[in-house]
């Protein structure tokens, strides 16, 4: 089969395709077949080995494990003899995280990973990136910033795959929501549900003169330091972009600032969120913006459209 691998960290030229054997699943697994994968924000940092403090778990010198892609939505091609929950021909989603990669024909995933079976009325490019933008989002609303109905959040950084999940997430749960992006996305992003949209270019939102419950710096541009005084008493800044300052600032100052790395809470956990997502995408309530999609043997393009840092929403590799 084939798949996107990387030796060494850098640019985006780093990547190969190679041919490599099909997985057999464990007695747990369940072996899928990928229809479609995500490129994401996180895959880039990993392929660049950045943040360098990061390479203290990649690898320091190169990278330990040199699959890439989180982020799947395909069907079931064979399953292990205690895999009891799914059967093959099922569609199904989710992410794996330091396994093989999923940008690539086949993966193995357990059957009690952060998976799920596809809802009929998306597409598995729609499903794939879910992972990134939807779960990593909702996992911050409701779990981090505990977001609630007719409360005002700002979303930084709406346009991209986190942000435009976040507006659409806020808005179903009740908010109030400004979302800040560049003139060319305003539309899209009050498409999405967002009541204000600010064009970061052009103006400021902390001088604004507007106050909010919860900040989420969905792109990591801005800081508490910037945003303090215009959170409410109790508000909340919240960023999913580690950083040296958001790490310390979560530490001198908990209730207030918070990092949260969604990949690492307990599977079971994530499968809830997952739950109720795949539950408001069967309603129609949840759209994945998908503005360019790639074939497996151009993912360094996907990449280098990555680094440019102006995507808008998910970026996704269909497989034939
Ligand atoms: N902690 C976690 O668990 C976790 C999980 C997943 C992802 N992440 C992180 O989340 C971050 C966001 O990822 P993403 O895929 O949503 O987005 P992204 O690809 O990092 O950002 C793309 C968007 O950011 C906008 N943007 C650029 N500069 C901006 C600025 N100064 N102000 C406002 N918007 C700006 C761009 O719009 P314009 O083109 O208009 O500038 C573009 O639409 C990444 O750093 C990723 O590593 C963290």
């Amino acid at each position: 089969m084939k798949s996107a691998i990387y030796k060494k960290y850098g640019t985006p030229e780093v990547i190969q395709i190679i041919e490599k054997e099909k997985p057999t699943p464990k007695p747990n697994e369940l072996l899928v077949r990928i229809k479609a994968s995500s490129v994401t924000r996180a895959d880039t940092m990993m392929r660049q080995g950045k943040p360098k403090f990061g390479r203290l778990f990649l690898g320091i010198f190169k990278p330990k494990n040199t699959s890439l892609g989180t982020g799947f939505s395909g069907i079931v091609e064979s399953v292990g003899e205690e895999v009891t929950k799914f059967k093959i021909s099922d569609e199904i989603f989710g992410e794996v995280l330091f396994t093989d990669g999923t940008n690539s024909e086949y993966v193995c995933v357990p059957e009690d990973g952060v998976i799920a079976i596809k809802p009929k009325t998306i597409s598995h490019q729609e499903a794939a990136p879910i992972c990134d933008g939807f779960l990593t989002s909702y996992s911050f609303l409701r779990d981090v910033g505990h977001l609630k109905e007719g409360q005002h959040i700002l979303i930084n950084g709406a346009s991209g795959s986190l942000g435009l999940a976040a507006v659409q997430l806020s808005k179903l749960m009740g908010a109030k929501v400004t979302g800040v992006c560049s003139a060319s996305n305003l539309n899209l992003v009050k498409s999405l549900g967002a009541d204000i949209v600010v064009d970061y270019k052009k103006s400021d939102f902390s001088k604004a003169g507007d106050y909010y419950d919860v900040i989420y710096d969905a792109v990591g541009k801005t800081s508490y330091k910037n945003c303090k005084k215009v959170l409410y008493y109790n508000g909340i800044f919240m960023s999913p972009v580690l950083t040296v300052n958001i790490l310390w600032r979560s530490i001198i100052s908990t209730k207030k600032v918070k990092f949260s790395a969604t990949g690492m809470r307990k599977s079971k956990d994530l499968k809830k969120l997952l739950s109720e997502l795949v539950a408001f995408f069967k309603e129609g309530k949840l759209n994945t913006v998908i503005k360019r999609t790639y074939s497996l043997d151009n993912i360094i393009e996907a990449h280098k459209h990555l680094d440019s840092g102006h995507k808008i929403g998910n970026i996704v590799i269909t497989n034939h």
